[in-house]
Parts: structure tokens; C-alpha cells; sequence
């Protein structure tokens, strides 16, 4: 697999869970987008989706040495987890965070991400597109 995409607790629920926030699509139709993406770009996505911080860190781990870039959402986890930060930084590849919901025009407490001082880069707001660019980025990464 080329790159993994993990994304974090709640977004199991996504096209049902305040979509007015979080928009309509579906986490299976964000997998089916990327992986037509993917294919265009001749890369192998694997996905992980849990709502258990040990479970986001021990998947982090399996892609050490497996995997060449990481996309996460870490969904709550990003403001409040130091461990899925640590665990990143003994990952040897590109990490891409991506929020689908601008983060800094909500709550206070949704502005820090411990999980940006590991990430290369950071996109929020742009709803499932941010997805899209991430893997977009990694492809230019790689092929540079
Ligand atoms: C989120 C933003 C987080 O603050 C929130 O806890 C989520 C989703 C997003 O994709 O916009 O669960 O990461």
C-alpha cells in the first residue's frame, strides 16, 4: 500500500452526523472517490476508520516501513491526543491532516492540533475536496 488513510472517532457516522456541518457524503463514498483518484494516479490506498485512540496508534504503527504517506483526520482525537502526535513522529513518511469542517471558525478548543506539529501539511474546510488534495499533494510528493 502506498498511502493510509485513517480517520478517527464519529466519522463512521459521516452523511447522518450533523451534516449540516460535516456534509452529506458518506465515509464509503469518500473511500470510492479517492480510490478512482488513486488509480489515476497509480497509487494503493489502504483505510482505517476506528473511534479507539489505541487502535488509531497500533494502525500507525503497522504503516511504519509499509506504507510512504499517511492522510488523517483525527477527528477529536486531533485536539486532545498526545499519543497519536508521538506516534506520528516515529512514522517515516509524509503525513497530510485534513479536517472536512474549518476548525479555526469554530470552537476555541477546535483551533490547537497536537497532530500539526508532526503533519507536513494541514487542510480544513474544504469538505471532502480536502481529502482529494491531500492525495493529490502525495502523488506530486512522490513522483518529485
Ligand atoms: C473534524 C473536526 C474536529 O474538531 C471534530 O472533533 C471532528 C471532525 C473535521 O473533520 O472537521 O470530529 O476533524
Amino acid at each position: 500500500t502506498d498511502i493510509l488513510i485513517i480517520n478517527g472517532p464519529n466519522l463512521n457516522l459521516l452523511g447522518t452526523r450533523q451534516p449540516e456541518i460535516y456534509g452529506y457524503d458518506t465515509l464509503d463514498s469518500i473511500a470510492a472517490m479517492l480510490n478512482q483518484r488513486a488509480a489515476e494516479h497509480g497509487l494503493t490506498l489502504a483505510f482505517f476508520q476506528s473511534n479507539h485512540e489505541g487502535a488509531i496508534i497500533d494502525r500507525i504503527h503497522q504503516a511504519r516501513g509499509t506504507t510512504r504517506g499517511i492522510i488523517i483526520n483525527p477527528a477529536a482525537y486531533t485536539h486532545t491526543s498526545v499519543a497519536i502526535l508521538d506516534a506520528l513522529n516515529t512514522y517515516e513518511g509524509k503525513v497530510v491532516e485534513v479536517h472536512l469542517s474549518n476548525v479555526h471558525k469554530r470552537e476555541s478548543f477546535r483551533h490547537h492540533s497536537y497532530v500539526s506539529l508532526r503533519a507536513d501539511g494541514v487542510i480544513a474546510g474544504l469538505g471532502v475536496t480536502g481529502y482529494r488534495l491531500a492525495l493529490d499533494y502525495l502523488h506530486q510528493a512522490f513522483s518529485g
